[in-house]
């Protein structure tokens, strides 16, 4: 299982050594939330943060997260700029399909969103072309929003789909993750969490990480086989 906490909850005055915590913390993934304030309502940052976000987190896996109307002219950017990931919006309809085999072929990982308004049926037919699905748990667009618990079926339908049709997608969750919403989307079925003020407002995100980790595993004892061994602890305070 993976913990991926997301960018947009930390300190915007110190990225790095916000991102350097994250990697100390035990974090798997960083998740970075990319918006253009046109496919939501604010903006946050560009590839040239990401880039210069990408030394201070070297083992972190990069997880890029556009929230952009027009992503299409994004994808080399933020290739250059160290996203191992890049996840688009199913809400842009016909573009998707060129989208998928565009990252794909900058061979980097391919993620799907679905919005929380939006069926999860919209999804169905790429998820033999996808390595994530993102069923997003909040409206895109803000951290520390709540948990829409309404989700949850579409996490349950997603992980039905991938056993009964024996495909290997990680299924992501994103917005209102905690210590108390983590174990509902393990439940569910979800492998690989975002969380963004829940880890970054602890002064010991080590403990944190290690923490949501515990909850995640203990709801779903299969998280555990997938269980990212956790690195040694810090000598010092996080
Ligand atoms: C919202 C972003 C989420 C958000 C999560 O548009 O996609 O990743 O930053 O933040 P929290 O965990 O604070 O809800
Ligand atoms: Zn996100």
């Amino acid at each position: 299982m993976i913990i991926a906490p997301s960018l947009l909850a930390a300190d915007f005055t110190r990225l790095g050594k916000e991102a350097e915590r994250a990697e100390r913390a035990g974090a798997d993934w960083l998740h970075l939330d990319i918006m253009d304030g046109q496919f939501v309502p604010n903006i946050s940052f560009g590839p040239a943060v990401v880039a210069a976000v990408r030394p201070h987190a070297k083992k972190l896996f990069f997880d890029v997260h556009l929230m952009c109307g027009k992503p299409e002219i994004l994808l080399e950017p933020f290739v250059k700029a160290g996203a191992d990931q890049i996840i688009v919006h199913v809400e842009l309809g016909d573009k998707v399909p060129q989208l998928l085999w565009k990252i794909k072929s900058l061979g980097k990982k391919v993620g799907l969103a679905v919005n929380p308004p939006t069926a999860i049926a919209e999804a169905a037919p790429y998820l033999d072309k996808i390595d994530l699905l993102l069923v997003m748990t909040v409206n895109p667009g803000f951290g520390g929003q709540s948990f829409i618990h309404e989700c949850l079926p579409k996490i349950q339908q997603a992980e039905t789909w991938r056993r009964e049709r024996k495909l290997n997608y990680r299924i992501e969750v994103d917005g209102g993750i905690n210590n108390q919403t983590v174990a509902e989307c393990a439940r569910a079925g979800a492998d690989t969490f975002v969380a963004g003020t829940a880890l970054f407002s602890q002064r010991n995100m080590g403990a944190a990480v290690k923490k949501m980790r515990k909850i995640a595993c203990a709801s779903d004892p299969a998280l555990a086989d997938l269980a990212v061994p956790s690195l040694p602890p810090p000598s010092f305070a996080l």
